[in-house]
């Protein structure tokens, strides 16, 4: 028969146990709790959960309860020393019934909190045998000695304390594993069809096939809409990288105050343990390439913390002090020209010539006429695909529309207009009509009447919302995208690219 006490000892792991089969969420609430009934249930004054950080060789506390828990917090411990620091190193549980004449025992922390102990119990914490941290028990109360029992009790929640964190860390890697899949699905099977033709773009394409054979960062430059994002995936898909991760990161489409935990990753609280940390994409392309898009509107304390990646291939965490490394090529693309951002001092220098070790330039679609045709008919087709719509090609007279238009949003554009003239055009050939319908009171519907697929709802919807937020912050761009929540320059991007404009300053008469 089970006494009283053990009766509660069992209903509270029944408990416990229910607990961790349910809730993933609260690691640190659900530790708390763990450790708070064992200390009960043990008659102990104070305890600490400690988890070992193996890089860093050290132990944090990740929860202490008793008089001087919170100050106890901001402590850590060396492996090997004290006696929580011994549990680890040895994996072995222990009992210290005289902590003063124990020569285990570290006098620093009880000295600068105030506490001592008299006795103690700590068990390690084990995932498949490896130590990942301590329990300890503080002063059984009433002067009272620790007992094998005792013990014994103690390592089963310690034992349910592991459970908790294994399942929170299976947990945090499944989630991540999801975000990188949610990313590559956003593009398809995650890459593009590169399509080839002029000279200009076949030379580009050898370099990036020297390029690839590197681990150098490439920089790669050239207008909106040119295709920057394909020859980083070329880069790293004939990399010896290809089967890691590629890592896409728009810098100006995520905030700013956002950008570096996105980047870096973080964690809940300066000693919140690494099942709630959050990883960042640096990590998530361990072994593999991120692409930095954008780079030219990444905030400059960021860049400051980007260099130190391509100098050491360390950074932190937001809100923790622990260095990471990784191993992850870097390739970094902008519109911008970058030279003069480093003139006028909002890019830094040391950075640029960091990323532009491989430069790569992408000219404008108007400087290579022959790429035209061969990407109409790529558009083309995986359009019919798309749509089952029957259309035979393009007359030639559209073709040499098509090769005379000076592209200013390049290919980004020929494939907006042949997706829309595949829409509306009437077929069996599509004619110049069909690409270029009469600009004035187009350029403000950008989904023509009776096309209603996803896409050109979605810029429709897009336009007629940015608008009205422009509207309501008369115009103002830097108003309007603080009220979306995007960068400045990637709002006057989309209004370049939805050709919003404003009508009634147009239409309306002059104020006098
Ligand atoms: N050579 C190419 N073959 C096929 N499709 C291409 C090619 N170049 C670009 N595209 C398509 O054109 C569009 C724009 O390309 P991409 O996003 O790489 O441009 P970008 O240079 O990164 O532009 P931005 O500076 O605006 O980000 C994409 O839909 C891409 O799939
Ligand atoms: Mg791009």
């Amino acid at each position: 028969m089970l006494d009283s006490i053990d009766a509660k000892k069992f209903n509270t792991l029944i408990e416990i146990n229910t607990l961790i089969n349910s809730d993933y969420g609260d690691v640190h609430g659900l530790l708390t709790r763990i450790i708070d009934s064992a200390t009960k249930l043990c008659e102990g004054e104070a305890s600490s959960l400690l988890l070992v950080d193996w890089e860093k060789r050290e132990l944090y506390f990740e929860v202490a309860l008793g008089s001087k828990g919170s100050e106890v917090k901001q402590y850590t411990v060396k492996l090997g020393e004290g006696i929580a620091g011994w549990v680890a190193a040895h994996n072995k549980s222990i009992i210290v019934n005289d902590v003063e004449n124990d020569k285990r025992h570290n006098r620093s922390i009880p000295q600068s909190i105030g506490y001592e102990s008299k006795t103690m119990m700590a068990v390690p914490m084990r995932i498949k045998d490896r130590c990942i941290g301590v329990i300890e028990l503080l002063n059984k109360q009433n002067g009272k000695y620790f007992s094998q029992e005792d013990l014994e009790w103690l390592e089963i929640f310690a034992n349910q304390a592991a459970i908790t964190i294994q399942n929170a860390r299976s947990f945090a890697r499944v989630r991540d594993q999801i975000a990188t899949l949610e990313e590559q699905l956003k593009t398809g099977d995650g890459y593009h069809t590169l399509i080839a033709k002029s000279p200009l773009i076949m030379e580009r394409l050898e370099m990036t096939d020297r390029y690839a054979r590197t681990d150098s960062s490439v920089l790669i430059q050239g207008e909106s809409g040119v295709g920057k994002e394909l020859f980083a995936e070329r880069i790293h898909l004939q990399s010896a990288r290809k089967d890691k991760p590629f890592v896409r990161v728009n810098c100006a489409a995520i905030p700013e105050g956002l950008l570096e935990s996105e980047l870096f990753g973080h964690v809940k609280g300066a000693f919140t343990n690494a099942v709630q940390t959050r990883r960042g994409r640096f990590e998530l392309a361990d072994g593999g390439t991120i692409f930095l898009d954008e780079i030219g509107d990444m905030p400059l304390a960021l860049q400051a913390k980007l260099l130190r990646v391509l100098q050491q291939k360390t950074f932190e965490k937001v809100g923790s002090d622990t260095t990471l490394t990784v191993d992850v090529r870097i390739i970094a693309a902008t519109n911008r020209d970058i030279e003069r951002l480093v003139e006028q001092g909002s890019f830094r220098s040391d950075l640029y010539y960091r990323l532009n070790v491989l430069p790569l330039y992408i000219p404008p679609l108007r400087q290579r006429p022959e790429d035209i045709p061969e990407l109409a008919s790529f558009f083309l087709k995986s359009m019919l695909k798309k749509t089952g719509k029957v259309i035979e090609g393009f007359t030639d007279e559209a073709a040499e529309a098509l090769i005379a238009y000076s592209w200013p949003g390049n290919i980004r554009e020929l494939q907006n207009s042949v997706e829309r003239a595949c829409v509306v055009g009437a077929g069996p050939w599509l004619g110049p009509g069909d690409f270029f319908p009469d600009a004035a009171g187009e350029s403000q519907s950008s989904a023509p009447e009776g096309d209603r697929n996803l896409k050109n709802a979605i810029n429709a919807f897009k336009t007629h919302y940015i608008r009205k937020v422009l509207e309501e912050n008369r115009w103002n761009q830097t108003e309007t995208a603080k009220v979306l929540d995007i960068q400045r320059t990637y709002l006057s991007r989309l209004i370049k690219e939805l050709r919003i404009s404003n009508l009634r300053d147009k239409n309306s008469r002059p104020m006098i």
